[in-house]
């Protein structure tokens, strides 16, 4: 595999996040990241992107460490979307785009052909090029949130890494970015890998998830094996039934209300606690 996390330490400062994680991104398919709020996915997301050093093991793309890969080197072969995005101030849409193109091009070269295709496209394909000369931060949620996804994609990398690309979106356009990355697998072979929230949106679109809890990764497999009542109960503490998706056939989970099954996961703040135990 062209990316894998080889037994990573992540921390910050002093605080473990993970401890000996080892997670392989499969080549060429769509994977998936599930857990709780706070369990590491963006941390480990984060590292896999060569954005945050490991403390023990190693990030290997390409068959050699990703931390003594120059950044242009991986970046013309990776994207990445992370969690928490700010834009320049008073940058267009456009413009934010271009940055897509940055490991493509020499500092001294004028913009060519095929960087202003990749552009042309990458805003298409989101929806934003009729909008490309408005402010960034005039933006709605969404409407930002699909700039920030034409920029990966102007980037035109064989590996896409993406932390929740689908919140802020409406339905359709959760749909319309997640159709989006599974054509890019389909059809050139985009290895896709993604944190998401939403089991179902995760069992429709991935060939692989990977459930990770506490800096651990606990479970990994196709969305049928692992997106059982049990692994959910486990690692979210929600009842739910398991049924089969009446179209596509793949695991439809529907958590049960009032059955939040046991204390609210260390870290979690006061206020979410009693909310939780008010629920009860
Ligand atoms: N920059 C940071 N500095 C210090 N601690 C951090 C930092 N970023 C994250 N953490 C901590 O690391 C832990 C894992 O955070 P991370 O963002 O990886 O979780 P996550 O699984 O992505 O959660 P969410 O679903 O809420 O996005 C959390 O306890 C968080 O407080
Ligand atoms: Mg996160």
């Amino acid at each position: 595999m062209r990316l894998q996390a080889q037994g990573v330490n992540l921390a910050y400062d002093t605080r473990l996040i993970a401890e000996d994680l080892t997670l392989s991104v499969p080549d060429g398919k769509v994977s998936v990241l599930i857990g709780p709020n706070g369990c590491g996915k963006s941390t480990a997301l984060r590292s896999l992107a060569r954005l945050l050093p490991p403390r023990a093991g190693q990030v290997v793309l390409d068959g050699k460490s990703i931390q003594d890969t120059p950044t242009r080197e991986v970046a013309r072969r990776l994207a990445i979307l992370p969690q928490v995005l700010s834009a320049p101030e008073g940058i267009t849409i456009e413009d934010l785009v271009w940055f897509g193109r940055h490991p493509h091009r020499s500092s001294l070269k004028v913009p060519g052909e095929r960087d202003r295709e990749a552009v042309e496209w990458a805003m298409t394909v989101t929806g934003v090029a009729d909008m490309r000369d408005m402010h960034v931060d005039q933006l709605s949620g969404g409407q930002r949130q699909r700039v920030w996804i034409a920029l990966c994609l102007a980037q035109e990398t064989d590996i896409i890494l993406l932390d929740e690309p689908t919140t802020y979106l409406d339905v359709a356009y959760q749909l319309e970015v997640l159709d989006l990355l599974a054509a890019l697998n389909k059809d050139h072979g985009t290895t896709v890998a993604m944190v998401l929230h939403d089991f179902n949106m995760a069992a429709e679109y991935a060939d692989h998830i990977f459930v990770m809890s506490a800096g651990k990764l606990v479970a990994e497999g196709e969305p049928k094996d692992v997106l059982t009542p049990e692994l959910i109960q486990h690692v979210f503490h929600v009842e739910s039934r398991v049924m089969e998706h009446p179209v596509s056939g793949k695991p439809l989970c529907i958590p049960v209300r009032g059955k939040r099954t046991s204390q609210p996961a260390p870290g979690r703040s006061a206020s979410a606690a009693a909310v939780t135990s008010g629920m009860r």
